[in-house]
């Protein structure tokens, strides 16, 4: 699979959010990271589907919206309508994963699903089948900035060994802590998908900051 780079906005700076996205879309990324977060699944307050619908128009990439809320079941259709193409919810905020990953399908959006790092990967193993994306997060979710977990890189290799043995196709995500020096060691156990946020948007030059990681891997 190809390695994609997703920039997670939620560094970027919101007054130029437009401005920010096309220079990142310029500069070689393939997917947009949107962080929706509720104060309650997680200790800060973000955006929502508003903003979603905002940016939709201003790129052609996919727009790749990682829900840290709880009860996600209740905003799949508002994300959806708002032009969310990858729909990602927490096994943890989940009382039926299953029931809301179907309710994301059938909202015509692609579906991940996505564990905490404390989280085994054991809890995600029967809904495999039924996703598009897996997030392994490599923080506990709430900010950015943070430092890289990297025991989360043994679930990465479990994770994508489940993949060849029961043969599916979904991607593999990591997210928080991403950067030139993690960026590696995340290809290597298998993931395929990079999600950054502070190593691209608190570089001047967004450019050189992806292709720093990209040079890393
Ligand atoms: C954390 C978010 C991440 C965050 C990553 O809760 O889910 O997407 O923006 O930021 P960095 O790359 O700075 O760790
Ligand atoms: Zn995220």
């Amino acid at each position: 699979m190809n390695t994609k780079i997703a920039p997670s906005i939620l560094s970027a700076d919101f007054a130029r959010l437009k401005e920010e996205i096309e220079e990142v879309e310029a500069a070689g990324a393939d997917y947009i990271h949107v962080d929706v977060m509720d104060g309650h699944y997680v200790p800060n307050i973000t955006i929502g589907p508003l903003v979603v619908e905002a940016i939709r128009p201003v790129t052609n990439l996919p727009l790749d919206v990682h829900l840290m809320i709880e009860q996600p079941e209740q905003y799949i259709k508002a994300f959806a309508n708002a032009g969310a193409d990858i729909l990602t919810v927490h096994q943890e905020a989940c009382t039926h994963l299953h029931r809301t990953l179907q309710l994301i399908k059938n909202a015509g959006v692609k579906a991940g699903v996505v564990i905490n790092p404390a989280t085994p990967a054991d809890f995600i193993k029967p809904v495999l089948h039924q996703v598009d994306l897996v997030l392994l997060m490599t923080v506990n979710p709430g900010f950015g900035g943070q430092s890289f977990i990297s025991e989360v890189l043994e679930k990465v290799k479990r994770i994508s060994e489940w993949r060849n043995e029961m043969n599916l196709d979904f991607e593999i995500e990591v997210d928080g802590g991403v950067n030139a020096e993690t960026a590696a060691a995340c290809v290597n156990a298998g993931a395929n998908v990079l999600v950054a946020g502070s190593a691209i948007f608190s570089k001047e030059n967004r450019q050189q900051a992806i292709q720093e990681i990209r040079n890393a891997y």
